[in-house]
């Protein structure tokens, strides 16, 4: 009996939804909101109602059921949701429930369309809710969206407007779930390799990671159309990347001067181009937990950098204080500390002890009640500009590309423009013949969680259920392009266990072409910390005894960071470095193979040779004395920048405006590059320096500037790259940003000229 009204109470409740989904998309949703004017609401409000605005909560503490029930997925308990409205007056909701699964694009319009409807009941002076989400390779928690490479293969496309117009799609597909506010880019320097969100970042380069990040912004934000865009997050500010040990929210310490000259530049670059809101590192620097260093949190970021848009903490992080870091004897201390230290939201994000702990502290005179109206201020702005208090959610008719074709081309192109292509001996690849018997094995030949990675459909991104229907594995897209009766696979390893190599030997007897295609486990966060960068022996295994064969080997990688394969790399053919393209990537990977793309991305960090050798490719001179005083001791696997074509670059005629460079003048270089080769391509030019003599050591070399051209066979075009003094400048020994006086030398490729620069 009980059960039975319980069915009728859900079913009811869901045909309800329904008729008011539909009529708050027809309606004029602005009439909910009396006031709209923020001097003039933030006076109407009460103390419990701001900081209701400042607490974010995890959709679990308002949902029932089970996300990942894909065939009743979790819907909103109205009476957990009127607690949190009603008693918390909470501002902001974020991600899937219990951490993981996809909800379809329905199902979030209703969960979203709910949220604001009984939000607008739950008060007088209402203001919309926001809602966040992690879309970090696209809207990864909507079902059929368009997944793309994952940041660090977008970096690899050195193709900056690929990368904005990746994010436009984010943003639209985020937007038609009804969701304003994405947790991404990820801002933080790839320099510590080891780390679970190596694959997160743009890589170790502060030139190229900065064109990202101002790509990646302009192309998730606007601020004139918001039915197509959401606001982006800055993530994680600031020094998240380089933990000491690799692993995930673990102390880093980073000099003031190398933090300012390696790990700010990406967030002051997207400050610059308007991100709107920006989220706290979980770790600590120098023995200091971010989310309580008023130093970089107000200092740095609010008077330095002049950002004025919404901090948000990380998962819990205020609580960690108490509970990981130490540093405050209670929860209410802690949030005394994160509060006064500069953080206007709380992702608190699984119960409302934060409310009511900050609430004490303001009716005690601990925390000043305009510090709670500076917050507040902000946070309403931002909702404002995201035209929430005029419409919240958005007809699903205004958004026909949804995972559309056309998208999933972009994604396409960008999986294609990452490929680089390490090694090719004798030309070994294209493989032209379409009719070659090929031998594919290796755990990531046929798997789409392989391709993706983590936050993909999930959080760790292993559940193989939730995969995009109709998108191709490396071993589907080989069959297409290839004689799919000449093309034979055997898995050969799991990603850490032998499961059947000998039988993969004994197969691959009989082909022309071996394919092994490796991976790593889809993780990240703490879940990802590894102690070793070493590939898995089994992997390595898998390759040394099908190498004894004597047949010509393509290794394709699908890797979360560069894990070593020294031991094996001079037993290859073919190198095809694939990061984790997508899902698209099993397409692009095999049209890479047959030939239909020509390879042209380029490593966006140093691929390490040994586990203990991480030393990046902008490493200072006595970095060269390490062995043997011959001042090439630095040989890394394979150096920043690198990547090969199928086709042939020459370049020639390098020419420099001036020789001496002074302030607010620019010179432009020029060089002419010709394709020699026989098929159409793309080649990144790239532009190093090196300060010759400087007051800190100067790096042996410098990315100054770089553009990615497409030239025909026979083809040339003169690229123009306009350098000004700024581009030369580092931190000084009193952390300001100069550039001295002296000699810069300029490097392209084997082409130096030295300027002086005044
Ligand atoms: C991660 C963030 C993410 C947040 C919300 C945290 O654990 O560090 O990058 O945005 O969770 O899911």
């Amino acid at each position: 009996m009980k059960r039975l009204s319980l069915v009728v109470i859900c079913i009811s409740f869901i045909f309800s939804a329904h008729a008011q989904l539909n009529d708050f998309a027809s309606k004029n949703f602005s009439d909910g909101y009396p006031i709209k004017n923020i001097d003039e609401l933030i006076n109407n409000m009460s103390l419990e109602e701001k900081v209701g605005q400042m607490s974010q909560v995890d959709l679990g503490v308002i949902a029932v059921g089970d996300i990942c029930n894909l065939k009743n997925p979790q819907q909103i308990d109205l009476a957990k949701l009127e607690i949190a409205l009603k008693k918390y007056h909470v501002g902001s909701i974020l991600n899937v429930g219990c951490g993981s699964g996809t909800v379809s694009l329905e199902n979030w319009k209703k969960i979203i369309a709910t949220i604001q409807i009984e939000n607008q009941k739950s008060s007088k002076f209402p203001v919309p809710i926001i809602y966040g989400i992690d879309a970090i390779h696209g809207a990864n928690y909507v079902m059929g969206a368009t997944l793309f490479p994952q940041q660090i293969a977008q970096a690899a496309t050195w193709n900056p407007q690929l990368v904005k117009s990746a994010n436009e799609i984010s943003a639209y597909e985020t937007r038609a779930a009804g969701i304003p506010w994405n947790f991404s880019p990820v801002l933080d320097l790839g320099r510590q390799p080891l780390w679970s969100r190596f694959f997160e970042t743009y890589g170790e380069d502060v030139c190229l990671a900065k064109s990202m990040a101002v790509a990646a912004i302009s192309g998730l934000q606007s601020n004139v159309d918001n039915t197509y865009h959401v606001a982006a997050c800055m993530k994680h500010f600031l020094g998240y990347s380089f933990s000491l040990s690799g692993h995930d929210r673990t102390p880093a310490w980073i000099s003031d001067r190398e933090l300012r000259e390696y790990f700010l530049p990406t967030f002051q670059a997207a400050i610059n181009s308007g991100a709107k809101t920006v989220m706290i590192n979980s770790g600590e620097i120098n023995g200091t937990p971010v989310h309580a260093n008023y130093d970089v949190l107000t200092k740095l970021l609010r008077d330095e950098l002049k950002f004025t848009g919404v901090a948000v903490t990380d998962w819990e992080d205020i609580y960690k204080l108490v509970n990981v870091h130490h540093v405050a004897a209670t929860k209410k201390e802690a949030v005394k500390m994160a509060i006064m230290a500069g953080i206007d939201m709380s992702m608190t994000p699984n119960d409302f002890e934060f409310n009511e702990l900050l609430i004490q502290l303001v009716k005690e005179g601990s925390i000043p009640q305009s510090r709670i109206d500076l917050s507040v201020r902000r946070i309403l702005n931002l909702k404002k500009e995201l035209g929430l208090f005029d419409q919240v959610v958005y007809l699903p008719s205004s958004y026909p590309d949804f995972g559309s074709q056309k998208f999933a081309e972009v994604s396409y192109n960008a999986a294609s423009e990452a490929i680089t292509l390490l090694k090719n001996n004798s030309n070994v690849l294209p493989l032209t013949n379409k009719n070659e018997k090929l031998f594919v094995c290796g755990p990531a030949a046929n798997s789409l969680n392989l391709l993706n990675g983590a936050w993909t459909h999930t959080w760790q991104g292993v559940d193989s259920k939730y995969n995009t229907k109709g998108k191709l594995t490396i071993l589907e897209a080989l069959k297409k392009n290839f004689t799919a009766s000449n093309v034979s696979y055997l898995e050969g390893t799991s990603l850490d266990s032998v499961i059947n190599i000998n039988s993969c030997v004994s197969q691959a007897k009989n082909a022309d072409k071996i394919i092994v295609c490796l991976g790593e486990m889809p993780c990240t966060e703490i879940p990802g910390n590894i102690n070793d960068l070493t590939l898995a022996a089994a992997q390595l295994k898998l390759v040394d005894e099908l190498s004894k064969l004597g047949k010509p080997i393509i290794l394709v990688c699908c890797f979360n960071r560069p894990r070593i394969i020294h031991s094996i790399v001079n037993k290859l053919d073919a190198i095809v470095y694939a990061y984790l393209p997508g899902d698209e990537g099993g397409r692009a990977i095999a049209d890479c193979i047959s030939g239909a793309v020509n390879p042209s991305g380029k490593l966006p960090f140093t691929y390490p040779k040994a586990t203990n050798e991480i030393v990046h490719y902008d490493h200072k001179a006595s970095e060269d004395l390490a062995t043997d005083f011959s001042n090439n001791a630095y040989q890394p696997e394979f150096d920043f920048g690198f990547g090969m074509s199928y086709t042939h670059f020459t370049y020639s005629d390098f020419k420099v405006s001036s020789d001496t460079l002074s302030n607010n003048e620019a010179i432009n270089v020029t060089i002419k590059v010709t394709n020699n080769g026989k098929l159409r391509g793309k080649e990144v030019v790239q532009l190093y320096y090196k300060d010759v003599v400087a007051s800190i050591t100067p790096s042996v070399k410098k990315l100054a500037a770089f553009e990615k051209i497409e030239l025909s066979a026979g083809e040339s075009k003169v690229v123009s790259m306009k350098i000004n003094k700024q581009d030369f400048s580092f931190i000084n020994k009193e952390l300001k940003r100069v550039t001295e006086e002296g000699v810069i030398e300029l490097m392209l490729l084997d082409y130096k000229q030295a300027i002086y620069v005044k």
